[in-house]
């Protein structure tokens, strides 16, 4: 007899709460609808009471998503809860997940309120939501650390209100496996009516235990339920990974006896759309989605693999979307072949007019770059995916000479709401001259946080270069990401992406606030 173990995916609001991560609406639709394609049970599309834009994204998703659950995340208010509710009234399925702090460094410093007022807000906060919604789930924030006598009662008023998930977080990753695993062991047993509700951990990775003491949780606690994010996208040291736990609950099927629900095979795609459109690299040697994880490097590895598999693998590649890297297109490729691979890579764009335009771009590139990878594809759709009124800047040329012994200078030409600048400027590099040519213009002020260039397909120079640029003004991080085969002009796009984001209303309010 095996239970199932539920998969919340929270990338799309715990991970953009990640400095720099923070998405546009049609940029968390195409992740949403790729997580529903990996078939988690529960996307967490956002904070709806946080900001006009995440309300609009929350609705976005709860319209379009029919198969995964789509939750909101709401402060324990009536108003918070309300626009939660408002938000997923075009869902197939809707949770709204309401949270309060209960630990008594929370209580005290940051609400200011007595455990008694938690308790009471608690309690009318699932009674009001369960009014809205059949799918309540409450999360005690900053659970690990809370007294286990106060978490009893408030998670024993707030299953008899009608609660049908309870997540323990531990917000700060604080926690250790044996421990972590216990508490939750502990507070299922102490709690009458523990067996009405399903039991979730959400873990931080500040520790880099998240995955450790998610799987704690499941095997010594005995929850059903575990949260976590593409790639461990999340604030600081980041969330509990999707990918490290469903791979080690599949592949260790032997001690866990636990059901997914999980097309593994679209890790890899989703893992690649996460880091695509948020900017936040992965890094070579990480779990399963890393570029190294099935690279067998050293003599004897490779001989035995060659011999038997399983000598050197306990997964394989494929299982989890690493497909050898194919050229799906070239210079002749037609519109059809051009849509059908985007139907096999799971990319719907939503009307006619979106094709043309991606498919345009796609002959662009095609004329200079011989060979198209899958990479290459999502790249250019993750361009297309940029609404107008989202595109207050954009690129139109640019040229730059640079030269041993010569300082290099840059010319560029730009859109900035529908007029078109010139500007040109010297630099240290190619690099540094289009973007200084571009801020001579634009006068951001922006501080740059972060520069990285990567290739989107490894292995040869032929490759698009991808440019990330994270940049910081009036207390706000964006990430902006751009791509070419020519990295100088991947540059200036992901420097004007970034203005872009600055430019456009992000403003949010702090989900832990
Ligand atoms: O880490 C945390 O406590 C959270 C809650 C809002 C669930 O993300
Ligand atoms: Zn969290």
């Amino acid at each position: 007899m095996t239970d199932k173990l539920i998969i919340f995916d929270t990338t799309l609001r715990d991970g953009e709460q990640s400095p720099g991560a923070s998405m546009t609406r049609e940029e968390k639709l195409r992740i949403a609808r790729q997580l529903e394609r990996l078939r988690v049970d529960v996307i967490e599309a956002g904070f709806a009471a946080s900001s006009n834009g995440d309300f609009e994204a929350v609705k976005a998703i709860a319209d379009h998503i029919r198969e995964s659950t789509v939750c909101s995340l709401a402060r324990a208010n009536d108003r918070d809860i309300a626009r939660a509710a408002e938000a997923l009234k075009g869902a197939a399925r809707a949770r709204i997940h309401t949270f309060i702090a209960t630990s008594p460094l929370h209580m005290e410093k940051k609400l200011r309120m007595t455990p008694e007022q938690v308790h009471e807000q608690a309690r009318l906060s699932v009674r009001f939501a369960r009014q809205h919604c059949d799918d309540v789930e409450f999360s005690p924030e900053d659970g690990y650390r809370s007294d286990p006598d106060f978490l009893c009662q408030v998670l024993e008023t707030v299953i008899r209100e009608g609660a049908t998930t309870i997540n323990i977080p531990d917000t700060v990753g604080y926690a250790v496996p044996e421990l972590y695993g216990e508490f939750i062991r502990s507070l299922r047993e102490r709690i009458p009516n523990s067996d009405r509700a399903i039991w979730s951990v959400h873990c931080h990775n500040d520790l880099g235990m998240a995955v450790a003491n998610s799987l704690a949780g499941v095997k010594i606690g005995g929850a059903r339920q575990v949260e976590c994010t593409i790639n461990g996208l999340g604030e600081r040291a980041g969330n509990c990974s999707l990918e490290e736990i469903v791979m080690a609950v599949r592949t260790r099927r032997d001690y866990f006896k636990l059901e997914l629900g999980i097309d593994t095979t679209q890790i890899v795609p989703a893992s690649r759309m996460v880091s695509q459109t948020t900017g936040f690299v992965v890094q070579p040697n990480k779990a399963v989605v890393g570029a190294n994880a099935f690279a067998h490097a050293s003599g004897i590895h490779q001989d035995g693999v060659l011999k038997a598999r399983d000598t050197y693998e306990i997964m394989r590649a494929e299982d989890v979307g690493w497909s050898a890297n194919k050229i799906v297109l070239g210079k002749l490729s037609g519109r059809n072949a051009f849509k059908q691979r985007l139907q096999e890579l799971g990319i719907e764009l939503e009307s006619e007019g979106e094709i043309n335009a991606a498919f345009a771009r796609f002959k662009d590139l095609a004329d200079r770059k011989s060979e198209i990878f899958d990479e290459d594809i999502i790249a250019l759709v993750g361009d297309e995916s940029v609404t107008p009124e989202a595109e207050h800047f954009r690129l139109v040329s640019l040229t730059q000479h640079s030269g041993t012994g010569e300082r290099p200078h840059a010319r560029v030409a730009f859109v900035a709401g529908g007029q078109e600048h010139r500007a040109e400027s010297d630099g240290n590099g190619p690099v540094d001259a289009s973007l200084k040519a571009i801020e001579s213009q634009v006068r951001s002020g922006a501080e740059m946080l972060l520069y990285s260039v990567n290739a989107i397909t490894s292995g040869s120079t032929e490759s698009q270069g991808e440019v990330t640029v994270r940049l910081q003004h009036g207390g706000r991080v964006v990430n902006g990401v751009g791509a070419d085969p020519d990295i100088v002009v991947a540059s200036a796009k992901a420097y004007l992406s970034a203005l872009n984001k600055l430019h456009g209303n992000l403003e949010r309010v702090a989900a832990q606030g």
